[in-house]
């Protein structure tokens, strides 16, 4: 909890992510700005700066997130990812702002036999993530006060994401093949965002880099059937291999994050993947 006083700016603030972040910020004490386009593009100096410059803690959501997508639109990808983020950091820097910077597990390639923790090499896959992976040593480099925070397999009332996907394929009332070598822990983003007002606490706001994700973990296809399951919705569904199913961008096929450092600056144990999404469902 905040005393009250401190403000909190939420780059990206109307994506997924930011708009949960938003009502928990709020909840604990920040008194919150919310930029994104079409007014605010982080790619724009100008913009950058004067977003800024009324806060104290800066949480950037902002990022092109499309994955497919950039692979065919690299640079704008990098200005987004990268550029934008090296530039906060030299803001950072000149008006002494805190930025908890959010990243991805898809910085890795995903052939790791088991959870990674922030130790681990890097090695991402495709043009995000190499562009996430940019962002984040761009950003460390300026010197400027930062936590990093990855997450994984996020779902949100916000966004397009797995969860709303199978759902919508699943009022098509078709057959549905879903891949089974894929690991991961489906992760609410109202958990992450009560995770980082957790992290932003007057008294904690550590600097470094960090991984969150629900706990516990599962292949996409269990994942499916938890959500038909849960929803009582009857679907055909059979595993198949990510092989078989073709996308622009490769995925890491491990995407598991060792999350016991972030755990401890968290008021609460992370839950195991199952409850939140089945609250998330519920509310559906
Ligand atoms: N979703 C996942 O599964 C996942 C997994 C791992 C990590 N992450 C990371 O989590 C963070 C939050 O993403 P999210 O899931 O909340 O995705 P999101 O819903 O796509 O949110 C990203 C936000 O950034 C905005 N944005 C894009 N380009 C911008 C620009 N030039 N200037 C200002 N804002 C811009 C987007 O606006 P528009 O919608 O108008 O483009 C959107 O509101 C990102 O760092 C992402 O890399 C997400």
């Amino acid at each position: 909890m905040t005393n009250g006083s401190e403000r909190m700016a939420i780059l990206g603030g109307r994506g997924m992510l930011g708009t949960d972040l938003q009502k928990a910020a709020r909840q604990h004490g920040f008194t919150v700005g919310v930029f994104d386009l079409p007014e605010f593009d982080i790619t724009n100096e100008r913009h950058l700066r004067g977003a800024i410059a009324d806060y104290d803690v800066i949480v950037n959501c902002a990022a092109y997130t499309n994955v497919d997508g950039a692979e065919s639109n690299a640079e704008t990808a990098y200005a987004v990812n990268a550029g934008a983020a090296e530039r906060l950091g030299r803001l950072a820097v000149e008006s002494d702002k805190y930025v908890l910077h959010i990243s991805t597990d898809f910085v890795f390639d995903g052939r790791k036999d088991g959870p990674y923790d922030e130790t681990e090499l890097p090695n991402p896959l495709g043009v995000y993530g190499r562009t996430k992976l940019q962002g984040e040593q761009l950003l460390s480099q300026t010197g400027c006060r930062h936590s990093i925070v990855r997450v994984q397999w996020t779902y949100g009332k916000a966004g397009n994401n797995f969860v709303s996907k199978m759902i919508q394929l699943a009022r098509g009332g078709k057959p549905l093949k879903v891949i089974d070598d894929q690991v991961g822990s489906p992760t609410a983003t109202i958990e992450v965002a009560a995770a980082l007002c957790d992290l932003l606490a007057a008294d904690r706001r550590p600097e470094g880099l960090f991984h969150y994700a629900a706990a516990g973990y599962v292949n996409r296809c269990e994942q499916a059937r938890f959500i038909f399951d849960t929803l009582k919705l009857k679907v055909d569904v059979s595993p198949c291999r990510s092989a078989d199913y073709a996308t622009a961008a490769e995925r890491p096929l491990n995407s598991r994050f060792d999350c016991d450092k972030i755990q401890r600056y968290l008021d609460k144990p992370i839950r195991p993947w199952q409850e939140p999404l089945a609250e998330f469902l519920e509310q559906l």
